[in-house]
C-alpha cells in the first residue's frame, strides 16, 4: 500500500496507507485526515476537496479532465499550477511517499 503524506497549513504531517485505485480523497477521508470536505462525495462538482501536489511528480497524477479543470476555479484557496482535485487523482503503487498539501480552507 502506497504511503500518501498529508501535511496541514500549520505542517501537521499525517501519513497514511492508501489502497490503490481509491481516490486520494477517499484515503484521507477513510483516515479521518482533516482540511477536505469532498461535499459532493467525488463527482468533481464542489471543488472542496482541493489540494496541492508535488510539482515534480505531476506526472504520476494522471491528466486533468475538462470537468477538473473547470471546477478549479471555483477553489477557495487559491489554484495553484500544482492544484488538483483530489477527488479525480486516484492512488498507485508509484505514489509511494507523496506529499499532498492541503489548503487553507475549502
Ligand atoms: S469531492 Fe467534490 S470536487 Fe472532489
Amino acid at each position: 500500500m502506497p504511503k500518501i503524506i498529508f501535511v496541514q497549513p500549520c505542517g501537521t504531517r499525517r501519513e497514511v496507507e492508501a489502497t490503490q485505485g481509491n481516490s486520494i480523497m477517499e484515503a484521507a477521508l477513510k483516515h479521518g485526515v482533516t482540511g477536505i470536505t469532498a461535499e459532493c462525495n467525488g463527482s468533481a462538482a464542489c471543488a472542496t476537496c482541493h489540494a496541492y501536489f508535488e510539482d515534480d511528480r505531476l506526472s504520476q497524477l494522471g491528466a486533468i479532465e475538462a470537468h477538473e479543470e473547470d471546477m478549479l476555479d471555483f477553489t477557495a484557496s487559491e489554484r495553484l499550477p500544482v492544484s488538483r482535485l483530489s477527488c479525480q487523482v486516484t492512488v498507485t503503487d508509484a505514489m509511494d511517499g507523496m506529499i499532498v498539501r492541503l489548503p487553507e480552507s475549502q
